[in-house]
């Protein structure tokens, strides 16, 4: 049986992550460490309740002790790791709180794994350590081009650069100690169980209630979208045949311009709520973020050539799929947008 350490699998793709692998996988044991930030949330992981294949564990990828008592404990054969903060325009208030938990946690990880893997100079046979990284390492693109695992790094957003950062520690314990590492750079998710933070689950919400869209700049900032249990199949073809030391971009060739995600998304849900205050005047164009990517676009002809991945849902499919879900999901959305992420919006988006 194989066993998985699985880190920030109580936020959306960790969640989505947990249930492809329990759909795609008899034989395995999860153990999903999650902090429980305001991004991460045991209502995502309700459906695998009482699933003997996975057990929860609350705490931080930084906590040393615990991390090593868990590898005792459990003797993992994979470390896949989602854990971090996810947020770009967060990063911008808080830079510092992304490098604890994005560098420093993913150095401790790392010690964690070496420490159990590697004795005598030897290491275990057939240990892999995942780190679930982002195409916005990249930094960004013009008008042409797409990211391949050979552009350079060039992060522009503290999140990016953070990200960046600890994919340099993941090789460097490749490179310095032999250790069996992959990195995933993946464009950008959409998908059940995403906090309301990102574009197109904030736009859902908003549209639902009737509140103005505030899109960033001119609207025509590029992203490669991909439904996320395409990600997810491509985290595990990379865990169970990724060549070591190797980075593996992942992306399906969705580019759209932020404002192209917004009207369609006004327009699934006029027509599926027949609802006629749902229009285009809701849109309101506020100040740009700062620092902020023009285009993203990954070329994912390495890991389609190598490990046969593909993705599996077109935008189209996925954009309605994603939709339905949050309407068939208000108890959750109500949950998640309580408390503090009504301070949040109004901080971020007040001013604008
Ligand atoms: P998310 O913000 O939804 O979830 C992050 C999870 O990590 C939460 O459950 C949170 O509680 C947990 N966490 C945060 N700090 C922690 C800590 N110190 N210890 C333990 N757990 C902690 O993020 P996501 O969108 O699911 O992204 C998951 C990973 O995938 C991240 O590493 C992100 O950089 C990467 N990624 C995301 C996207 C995307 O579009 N969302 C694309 C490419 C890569
Ligand atoms: P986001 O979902 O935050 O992902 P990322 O910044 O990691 O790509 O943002 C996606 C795009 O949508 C990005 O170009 C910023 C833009 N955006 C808006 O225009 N308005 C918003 O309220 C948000 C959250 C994002």
């Amino acid at each position: 049986m194989k066993k998985y350490l699985i880190t920030g699998c109580a936020g959306f793709i960790g969640s989505n992550f947990v249930y492809y692998m329990l759909r795609r996988h008899q034989d395995i044991l999860m153990v999903n460490l999650d902090k429980l930030t305001y991004a991460g949330n045991l209502e995502n992981l309700k459906d695998a309740e009482g699933d003997p294949r996975h057990t929860f564990v609350q705490g931080d990828i930084c906590d040393r002790p615990l991390v090593e008592k868990l590898f005792s404990q459990y003797d993992f054969d994979y470390v896949i790791n989602f854990a971090a903060e996810s947020h770009v325009d967060r990063s911008i208030s808080n830079p510092g709180l992304f490098v604890q938990t994005n560098v420093q946690g993913t150095v401790n990880l790392l010690q964690c794994a070496k420490e159990a893997w590697l004795r005598d100079g030897v290491w275990a046979e057939e240990k892999k350590f995942v780190q679930v990284s982002t195409d916005e390492v990249y930094g960004s693109l013009g008008d042409e081009g797409y990211f391949t695992e050979t552009t350079p790094l060039c992060p522009h957003s503290p999140y990016s650069a953070s990200k960046a950062s600890a994919d340099l520690f993941v090789m460097a314990f490749h490179d310095t100690y032999g250790m069996p590492v992959n990195i995933t750079r993946c464009s950008n998710n959409y998908g059940p169980y995403q906090f309301p933070e990102k574009l197109i689950p904030l736009m859902i919400n908003n549209v639902k209630h009737h509140k103005p869209l505030p899109v960033y700049g001119d609207g025509m900032n590029v992203r490669d979208w991909l439904y996320v249990e395409d990600h997810c199949k491509a985290i595990d073809l990379v865990a169970q045949g990724g060549r070591p030391g190797q980075v593996y971009n992942v992306g399906g060739h969705n580019e759209r311009p932020n404002i192209f995600i917004v009207k369609t998304i006004i327009a699934q849900l006029h027509d599926r709520l027949q609802d006629d205050a749902i229009n285009e005047t809701l849109i309101h164009y506020v100040a740009d973020r700062l620092g902020h990517d023009r285009r993203y676009g990954i070329d994912p002809a390495k890991i389609r050539q190598e490990l046969g991945w593909y993705p599996e849902t077109p935008f189209e499919q996925g954009i309605v799929k994603t939709i339905d879900w949050y309407l068939c999901h208000e108890t959750w959305m109500d949950h998640v947008t309580s408390g503090d992420y009504q301070k949040y919006y109004e901080a971020m988006y007040k001013n604008r």
